[in-house]
């Protein structure tokens, strides 16, 4: 049985959401709602302004700003508690942040698609095909885009309104986030190649690269800004880990056999790139002789082809290694739904939370 707080009316997820892309908006497309007046850049409002607007208000699911407002709201009665535009503009800041993320991984990764869409490089080099060096300088202007990106994080962050003791709390969370990012993408790169059986590398780089910027740190900035102490924060991490893992692993079996048109990324190309993913290395350590020789054919070929993705999704599919991920991910869903229950937040921020955990293990996007 559901305890009473899960029970409970959630927060309007719908609402919070239409918030965070205001704000989004007003800041993106209106440079003078960015920076006071006496320090007001002379260029404001360039090509890469209106392309990193184009690229942020694209629709994706907000999950990061999203977990920040529930954050808040787990304690939102607390004394600090800070004001909504203050919350909603470190929310947005998150997405900022995920744009810089997204931007610049597509360009490592190679990813031609990004949100129903060509990716930022990919949009660029067509832009402006007329040039001899039109793919070197599409990649160029994403790298450019993805640092506009965190600079504009940094100035809504800025201009949030924080008060000295709310920076202190929220500024360390910050870097400390980005230091994940960094590492989690760094080991990412650095794992990827020739099949490899090591399922605990890969699983720390899930933590790294996605569960905990995607929904410790979101849940934990919220909270801090309301006050929230360590037990509080124990309490959010006990529920963010397992479901930011379940959240990659989904993540990466939507890479290799979800519908790009639902997607909106493509599809085979943790294959072709040989990312070590949780579901490679199953099936690695799973492989008779023949599966394993035909996986390291295929894995880590820029030139596979759909035959050749299809024999690898056959392994994936009879060593158990799909199935292993489906129950990876149930384990971790149960596991964050049990410490929602005994956490101690507010009845309305519980409630969205579970809701967010039941999206974030079924979608198909
Ligand atoms: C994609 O993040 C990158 C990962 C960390 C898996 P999302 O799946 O949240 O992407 P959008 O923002 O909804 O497009
Ligand atoms: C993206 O991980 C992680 C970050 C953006 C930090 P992936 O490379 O696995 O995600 P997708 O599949 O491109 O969205
Ligand atoms: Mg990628
Ligand atoms: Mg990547």
């Amino acid at each position: 049985m559901r305890p009473q707080a899960l029970a409970a009316d959630a927060l309007d997820l719908a609402d919070l959401r239409e918030h965070i892309d205001t704000a989004l908006t007003d800041f993106l497309c209106s440079p003078s709602s960015r920076v006071p007046a006496q320090s007001r850049r002379p260029h404001g409002g360039h090509d890469l302004d209106r392309a990193l607007a184009w690229y942020v208000l694209a629709p994706g699911k907000r999950i990061r700003p999203l977990l920040c407002l529930i954050g808040w709201h787990t304690v939102r009665c607390g004394r600090q508690s800070a004001g909504e535009s203050t919350a909603l503009r470190l929310a947005a800041s998150l997405e900022l942040f995920h744009a810089f993320a997204l931007i610049h991984d597509d360009v490592m990764d190679g990813s031609e698609r990004r949100r129903g869409a060509p990716s930022a490089h990919r949009a660029f080099a067509v832009r402006h095909g007329d040039r001899a060096d039109a793919e070197a300088f599409g990649r160029n202007l994403a790298v450019l885009l993805g640092d506009l990106a965190l600079v504009r994080c940094d100035e809504i962050l800025h201009s949030a309104g924080l008060t000295e003791g709310q920076y202190r709390v929220v500024l360390p969370l910050v870097d400390t986030m980005r230091n994940e990012v960094v590492l989690g993408q760094y080991l990412d790169l650095r794992a990827a190649g020739p099949p490899g059986g090591d399922t605990s590398l890969a699983l720390r780089v899930v933590r790294l690269k996605t569960a905990r910027y995607t929904v410790e740190r979101p849940l934990h900035l919220g909270a801090v800004l309301a006050g929230a102490g360590a037990g509080l924060l124990e309490a959010c991490s006990a529920y963010a880990l397992p479901l930011g893992e379940a959240f990659q692993l989904r993540d990466d079996l939507l890479g290799v056999f979800g519908d790009p048109a639902v997607t909106g990324k493509p599809v085979a190309e943790d294959l072709r790139s040989g990312k070590a993913t949780v579901l490679m290395a199953l099936a690695v350590r799973r492989a008779t002789r023949p599966q394993a020789r035909l996986l390291r054919r295929f894995v880590g070929d820029p030139c596979l082809d759909e035959e050749g993705a299809a024999a690898v999704r056959r392994v994936l599919e009879v060593t158990g290694a799909r199935t292993t991920v489906e129950q990876m991910i149930s384990t971790r869903y149960a596991a964050a739904v049990a410490a929602l229950e005994q956490a101690p937040f507010l009845p309305r921020a519980a409630e969205a939370l579970r809701r967010i955990a039941d999206s974030a293990v079924t979608r198909a996007a």
